[in-house]
């Protein structure tokens, strides 16, 4: 098949991790039989520096011709200043808009192999795969923004139809999968959550009756997270909880860095994308791990190309790589020889090949 990809590397390790995505993109034409154009623009830092925009006009009308949009990483110490006019992370934010992208996938599996670079102990660590349905284009990331001298508010504002689209993503996923949903709210302080709350019941009784469903507080499944994390099935949640909750269930892999993401809307191009953030006190190092990248180019291939074997295909070179035991720095340990991001993706394409 021909599709047209837009690669926005990005800031700090994004254009590392973002090559990384580019070269298994183009392994993976080449194995296939496919041919994949490749338009690479810029996003956040990178956009403010040269356009004076985190989403210059070029780059966003490239994400709206492509079919998918592989995403490195935005932000850094550069453009953190509070006072700064622009912020990289609000081009992230308005393209996540801009794509519709309201559903963001972010599947939390375990490699066996890396369990001793987890903090847990190995056996809270069995059977654990967690898929966590991420609300992504409202919610308190959206709401109205006020700042005075005294004060400061940020609104938290959820619509029924936003919660409804986004329970019935996660219901059918979890119809494929063990058939179990977790939602997790505030709703013993937040009105949202209350709206949350009732939708999801509503929804999950009246179209999804095949599949269970659990409400969870954020501050229990916070716990529940370290305490049972075999016990998730699929984990839907409003967007804050969401980014919270996936960086610390990340931490069950052994490493952010392993952890990729999907973002999808009803239509148009998809926007993938390694959850871990541009990790500024590494970037230009060449030691940041592009699993999370790599697994996320397989997201892509499977929900924004339909292309599954080649998807299933780069998992498992991912699988095979860390069983080869071939390890990035942050998920080594004592006695392994860490390989850089460039030497890891080798290991991960000679696999695809094998
Ligand atoms: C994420 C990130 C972003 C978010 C930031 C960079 C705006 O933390 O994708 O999880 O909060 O959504
Ligand atoms: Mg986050």
């Amino acid at each position: 098949m021909e599709a047209l990809i837009t690669i926005l590397p990005g800031d700090g390790i994004g254009p590392e991790v973002a090559a990384a995505g580019k070269r298994m993109l183009a392994a993976v034409a080449d194995k296939f039989g496919h041919r994949f154009e490749f338009s690479e623009q810029l996003i956040g830092g990178a956009g403010i520096d040269a356009e004076s925009s985190p989403l210059p006009p070029d780059a966003l009308a490239s994400c709206k011709d492509s079919h998918a949009v592989l995403l490195g990483a935005v932000g850094g110490p550069k453009w953190s200043d509070p006072k700064a006019p622009l912020r990289p992370e609000q081009g992230l934010l308005d393209l996540r808009a801009a794509l519709g992208v309201f559903a963001n996938l972010r599947p939390v599996e375990i490699f066996p192999e890396l369990a001793g670079a987890s903090p847990l102990k190995a056996e809270l660590l069995e059977g654990v795969d967690i898929m966590v349905i991420r609300e992504l284009t409202g919610g308190i990331y959206f709401g109205e923004k006020k700042r005075d001298a005294d004060s400061a508010t940020d609104m938290c504002v959820y619509t029924v139809p936003e919660v409804e689209r986004i329970v019935r993503v996660a219901a059918r996923i979890a119809q494929g999968r063990r058939k179990r949903v977790s939602s997790v709210d505030k709703s013993n302080v937040l009105e949202t959550s209350r709206l949350w709350r009732d939708v999801t019941s509503s929804v999950m009784t009246s179209q999804f009756p095949d599949v269970s469903l659990e409400h969870i507080l954020v501050d229990a499944a916070a716990m529940h997270l370290i305490s049972r994390p075999a016990d998730f099935d699929v984990i839907v949640t409003e967007n804050m909880f969401g980014d919270i909750l996936t960086d610390e269930a990340s931490m069950l892999t052994g490493s952010m860095g392993m952890l990729p993401s999907a973002s999808l809307g009803d239509s148009g191009a998809g926007l993938y994308e390694p959850i871990h953030g541009s990790a500024p006190d590494i970037a230009g190092q060449g030691i940041a791990n592009p699993c999370g990248t790599i697994g996320s180019v397989a997201l892509l291939l499977r929900h924004s190309l339909g292309l599954e074997e080649e998807a299933t295909a780069v998992e498992s070179a991912i699988r095979r790589t860390i069983s080869a035991g071939h390890r990035t720095a942050d998920i080594a340990v004592s006695g392994d020889t860490p390989l850089g991001t460039d030497a890891m993706t080798d290991a991960i394409l000679a696999e695809l090949q094998a």
